[in-house]
Formats: C-alpha cells, structure tokens, sequence
C-alpha cells in the first residue's frame, strides 16, 4: 500500500473484513478491525484478539479489556476518546504468539489505520506492539513508562493488562504509566 493515497479507516476496515493474507483467516469468527474516535489523539496498540474479541468483533472486551477501561481512566480518558487496534487482525488458535509472517502480512492494516486517525500518541501494549511501532529488539521491561517517538509519532510503551491481571507489581507498574500518559496529555497534574 506504500506510495498509495490516504485509504479512509472504512475503505481499511473494507479491506480487512474479507482479508486472507494468513493463515489465520482460516478459524476466526470474526475479524476485529478495531473501535473508537477516527480522529483519535490517542492510539491504543495491543496485540490480536482473544476469545471473546474473536466471538464479538471488538477489541479488549474481555477481562483484559475492563481492566483496560479502568486504567484509560487514570489517564483521563474514555474508550470514545480513544481508538484501540491491534497488530493483529484475527485470533491466533488458543491465544498462541504471533508469528512473524502473520505480523508482516497484517502490517499494511495498522500501518494505514495510523495513517488514517493520524494520533499524537501511539500508546503500545505489550512486547509485540511495542516491537512493531519502535521497530526495536528492546525489551517492554526497560522501554514501558518511556517517552519515545517513532516517525512523528510519540509512543509510549506499557506492559499488557493482560500480563498484569494476575501479577500485582505489573498492575502498579501499568498504573503508574497511565498516570503519566494523563500527565503528558495535560489531564492530570
Ligand atoms: N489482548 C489484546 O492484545 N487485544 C485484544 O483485543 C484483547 C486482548
Ligand atoms: Fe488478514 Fe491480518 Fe487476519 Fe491475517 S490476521 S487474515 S493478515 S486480517
């Protein structure tokens, strides 16, 4: 899609719906292109839908996806102010990684969807989202609560809620790093 015209997000999510560009096309329910304000200031970047994402069509509906809403509300902000994608488009069976020729073959979608809310932050969740934006082999260990910047965008890395439902030092670690996304978005002091 390089070189091509901006693509609005419904000729994107157009495309998407009837993708066969991996393997993964073959067990999902639905494809869960992503959900929110088109011009959003704020991007959310997870990783690929779960099982209830998969059943529902939307992304971070699950027990993740509460305790998603709770931390975009340390920051201020609401799932209407937001718009939430994730590298990948449909479910890996039983929530397996990522592969790397899923990733690239779904890349283009989320490429353009950037391109298409233009944000001025990319908040990155997780280690495959991380990688994916920053284009980095750095750990989310060290990069999350870091202001970085990728292109004109600004990014900043948080760890999965999903890693930290169950791990209370991640669960501060994520609360904390939301205060601070509010706090660079002039929501908080
Ligand atoms: N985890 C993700 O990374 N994305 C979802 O949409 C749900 C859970
Ligand atoms: Fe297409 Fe991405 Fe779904 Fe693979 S994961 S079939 S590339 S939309």
């Amino acid at each position: 899609m390089a070189g091509r015209p901006q693509m609005s997000l419904d000729e994107i999510r157009e495309q998407v719906q009837t993708c066969r560009k991996c393997q993964l096309c073959e067990g999902r329910t639905n494809v869960v292109f992503g959900v929110g304000n088109p011009s959003a200031r704020v991007l959310i970047v997870g990783e690929a839908p779960g099982k209830n994402e998969d059943l529902q069509g939307e992304p971070f509906v699950g027990a993740a996806g509460k305790y998603l809403n709770d931390l975009l509300a340390i920051a201020g902000l609401s799932r209407e102010d937001v718009f939430i994608a994730n590298v990948l488009k449909c479910r890996p069976p039983s929530n397996r990684d990522p592969r790397p020729e899923e990733i690239e073959a779904c890349a283009d979608y989320l490429r353009e969807q950037t391109r298409a809310i233009d944000p001025d932050f990319i908040v990155t969740l997780g280690n495959f989202a991380t990688k994916f934006i920053l284009k980095t082999d750095v750990g989310i260990t060290r990069l999350r609560g870091t202001l970085q910047q990728a292109g004109r965008f600004k990014v900043f890395p948080i760890f999965h809620p999903a890693a930290a439902l169950y791990d209370g030092k991640k669960r501060e670690a994520l609360e904390n790093d939301f205060a601070t996304l509010g706090e660079l978005l002039g929501n908080r002091e």
